[in-house]
């Protein structure tokens, strides 16, 4: 039987490159999102490849979760690999501007989002056993301060404690959980971000070299592709032409 990766946020960026790598591996795939076309054409164009599930699902809304679990053709129930990937950041601006709303979309995507399809898919996971693996996306925010990350960077180091946490629950039973950080990748996030501010997201990615979907992608394969017996506890992963830089200091 073909191994199966469930994919939250497939309708895009890593999510959706993840589908594809995966499937170009012969995977069977469940691709979940809130965009039913996106989903479809996704869809149409890797069930040439290997069996296909598409699920609009929103994370937020976890009777919508556990529905869509519930709701698992037979073939595609077996998950071997939970990628809770779907996600968002939200207001750039700083904490003492941003409207209230967009901290809790945060927190109900990147926080209760993944704790709900994680517990929705937990059962699952444990009895396929041995090799199975849940790769949390985090962010390289998780651990690295900087303004305007406020809630988005706590929503990413609660995936980091999180995975961390099951790591210990889970010991015993074969299943693996990665905390995944990328630090700037160019997809839909800073549009997103930015709420629809094309030329914002354009002058971030401008003159560099940010990670490419397809390189998170790759990393998600070989995370969970490993041999049974390794677990990736976090992976940060920049571009070269990322790293750290200076503490700001305020002068009078
Ligand atoms: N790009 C970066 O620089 C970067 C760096 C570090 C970490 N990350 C993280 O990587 C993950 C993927 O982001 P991306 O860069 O690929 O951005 P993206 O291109 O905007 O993709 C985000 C995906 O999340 C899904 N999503 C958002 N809210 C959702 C909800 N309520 N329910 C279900 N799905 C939802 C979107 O699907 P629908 O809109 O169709 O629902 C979309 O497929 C996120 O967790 C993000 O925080 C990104």
């Amino acid at each position: 039987m073909s191994k199966i990766v469930f994919i939250t946020g497939a309708t895009s960026g890593f999510g959706r490159a993840a589908a594809t790598k995966f499937a170009n591996e012969g995977w069977a795939l469940v691709i979940t999102g809130r965009r039913e076309e996106r989903l479809k054409t996704l869809a149409d164009e890797l069930s040439k490849l290997v069996p296909v599930h598409y699920q609009t699902m929103d994370v937020r809304d976890k009777n919508q979760v556990i529905a869509a679990v519930d709701a698992l053709p037979e073939a595609f129930k077996n998950i071997t690999c939970l990628i809770n990937n779907a996600g968002l950041a939200l207001a750039p601006e700083p904490s003492q501007s941003v409207d209230l709303d967009d901290w809790h979309t945060m927190i109900d995507t990147n926080v209760k989002g993944l704790v709900s399809v994680t517990h929705a898919l937990l059962p699952t996971l444990i009895k396929v056993g041995n090799g199975t693996s849940i790769i949390n996306v985090g962010s390289i925010a998780g651990s690295w301060p900087y303004p305007g990350s406020h809630v988005y960077g706590a929503t990413k180091a609660f995936v980091k404690q999180f995975s961390y946490n099951l790591r210990c629950d889970l010991q015993g039973t074969g299943v693996r959980v990665t905390d995944l950080a990328p630090g700037i990748a160019e997809t839909e996030f800073t549009l997103v971000r930015t709420k629809g501010d094309q030329a914002a997201s354009d002058a971030l990615y401008q003159g560099t070299r940010a990670l490419e979907a397809q390189d998170i992608a790759n990393t998600m394969f070989y995370v969970a592709t490993l041999p049974d017996h390794i677990n990736i506890n976090r992976m940060e992963v920049m571009p070269t032409d990322q790293a750290w830089s200076s503490f700001a200091i305020h002068r009078q």
